[in-house]
């Protein structure tokens, strides 16, 4: 199926089912902005309760996991998403969390500078020597696209505009847009545009949200919606030495929404205004940070790998030293092959960065910044910090060592709305199954896993008479009692009731059939080798519970 339509087809499934919905659809929608209906939401929980089992729940303190230096504690938290605005102003997001903006003047067009390319538009010379550049024209996206873009109606505007007979756009001389010499901007074009040089010069466009806090809209009371959960994790390390007694190396982990003001929301729910991080700040010694940021990356890896995303679907790329954030020392990211982008390409689901000391020191000290390589408390212009810490002392003493020292940290970030769309797109099958008179037919159907299935088991009576619904109506609570999600559904052919279930992924399908009044025996269906076993209805939520857990 072509990726452009394997993306339609997943939007539109996630609104028929009840996945995804705009938000604020009645009124138009809301760009960036996104709802979770029935089926949304019990996939999201339970991808959010993956993320928590792992990281707390089932954490075990006492041994060391595979690849670990050690053994390490971890605890949650959950903190508000109005912080003091000093938080941002320490953080460096109130002045470096910006995005570079591009608007085009007669179209009202916004764009991301980073996603604008520019051609140059040239003369070509019919003497041999180099062609003469007369401009650019700016495009967002990939040279194919832009290539599919030049329509020859395009080519007569850009002629006409240029005034002149034989321009040709160079594709082979791309140059991204900042890199423009200023004189020459004056002649960009926007390909949606009429007139030449209607794009204005880049600026920074912070991208917190801003609110106030108390009845007066002053300066003194304005409050921004967190960019990131990680703070809260940071200004809390001292609360959580103090109150619950955790030893080095150890992590703190939260679930919660953040907010940016998206220049482009785009791509579905990957992109948004308003989305959920789970963000886990694991703080260790300095000697030891660079193997925990290993292993962190590595485990992460392998965590969407064991709720099944394909490992060629998946990877883990080392930012470039001029990519890596003004705190981070290293940074990976998992990067998904979302079906929204070309064939090869990966959007990111989550970073694992290296932050050093960068987050406690500047919390305590005042905001860092590099200078000749090292972090040093950024200076105002009256000499003092530029923007004041808390002076708290956020260093860590060592009992055992008698060391004291400001621990290093490394900062597992990942988006839960990000990892849901994934294992929404990895599960999107479709194939060929036998109907109801055994006729192949296409079959839509969520392989999600189990652990990640909103409905994991159906109860269907075979026909609505001879006392089958209400033993099936019985099997179905007891499956309730067990807290196992199950479904009851009468209506329709038994093969139509199935691909209802396929369709949301449900991994199992109960009948109750005529064998099951005599022989107390039902069908357990799986969705996805379409055996049927024979069980006995005593054994039956152990049956289903044990293959859930795989
Ligand atoms: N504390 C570090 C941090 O916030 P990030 O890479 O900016 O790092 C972490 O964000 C994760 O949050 C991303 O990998 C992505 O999964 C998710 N995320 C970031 N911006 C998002 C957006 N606009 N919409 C949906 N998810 C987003």
């Amino acid at each position: 199926m072509p990726t452009e339509n394997r993306m339609e087809n997943i939007v539109a499934l996630a609104k028929r089912r009840g996945f995804v919905f705009q938000s604020s659809e009645i009124y138009g929608g809301l760009n960036g902005f996104w709802d979770y209906g029935p089926l949304g939401v019990e996939l999201k929980r339970n991808v959010r309760q993956a993320w928590w089992a792992d990281m707390i729940t089932e954490h075990d303190e006492i041994s060391t996991p595979a690849g670990a230096p050690c053994s390490f504690d971890m605890v949650g938290v959950e903190t508000s998403i109005i912080m003091h605005p000093q938080v941002w102003k320490v953080s460096g997001h109130y002045d470096l969390f910006a995005d570079k903006l591009v608007d085009c003047r007669e179209t009202k067009a916004r764009f991301r500078a980073d996603h604008l390319t520019c051609y140059s538009v040239v003369v070509p010379s019919t003497t041999g020597e180099a062609p003469t550049r007369i401009g650019y024209v700016a495009a967002v996206g990939t040279t194919d696209d832009f290539a599919e873009q030049l329509g020859k109606s395009f080519l007569k505007r850009m002629q006409t505009a240029f005034a002149r007979d034989k321009a040709e756009v160079q594709i082979g001389d791309q140059q991204p847009f900042l890199a423009l010499p200023v004189p020459e901007r004056a002649t960009v074009w926007n390909p949606e545009a009429k007139a030449v040089g209607t794009l204005t010069d880049p600026r920074d466009f912070n991208l917190m949200f801003e609110t106030f806090t108390g009845a007066l809209q002053s300066d003194e009371n304005k409050a921004f919606l967190r960019p990131e959960t990680a703070q809260g994790m940071f200004v809390n390390f001292k609360n959580v030495c103090d109150s619950s007694r955790v030893k080095l190396p150890f992590g703190v982990a939260q679930i919660g929404k953040s907010f940016r003001n998206e220049i482009t929301p785009r791509n579905f729910t990957f992109r948004s205004r308003e989305f959920e991080q789970m963000e886990m700040e694991f703080f260790c010694h300095p000697s030891q940070s660079l193997q925990w940021y290993q292993y962190w990356r590595d485990r992460r890896y392998n965590w969407y790998m064991q709720l099944g995303i394909a490992k060629e679907n998946l990877i883990l790329r080392e930012h470039a030293q001029e990519e890596l954030a003004h705190y981070s020392v290293g940074t990976a990211d998992l990067e998904y092959a979302f079906p929204f982008l070309e064939a090869g390409q990966y959007g990111e689901l989550e970073g694992v960065a290296h932050r050093g000391d960068f987050d406690l020191r500047s919390h305590s000290e005042g905001k860092l910044c590099k200078e000749n390589g090292q972090l040093v408390v950024e200076k105002g212009p009256d000499g003092k910090a530029k923007y004041q810490g808390s002076g708290k002392d956020l260093s860590y003493f060592d009992d055992q060592t008698r060391e004291r020292f400001v621990p290093h940290v490394i900062e597992p970030a990942a988006g839960c709305d990000r990892a849901t769309l994934a294992f929404l797109c990895e599960a999107y099958h479709e194939d060929q199954a036998p109907d109801d008179k055994g006729e192949m037919q296409t079959r839509l159907v969520l392989k999600l896993h189990p652990k990640l299935a909103p409905v994991k088991v159906a109860v269907f009576p075979l026909i609505k008479k001879d006392g089958m619904p209400e033993k099936a109506a019985a099997i179905y609570r007891e499956f309730k009692q067990a807290g196992i999600a199950v479904a009851y559904d009468q209506q329709a052919a038994i093969g139509r009731r199935y691909r209802r279930m396929d369709e949301i992924g449900t991994p199992f399908c109960v009948t109750v059939d005529g064998d099951t009044l005599t022989a107390d025996t039902v069908t357990v269906r799986d969705r996805d080798t379409l055996k049927q076993d024979r069980v006995s209805v005593k054994e039956l939520v152990d049956h289903v519970r044990s293959r859930l857990r795989g």
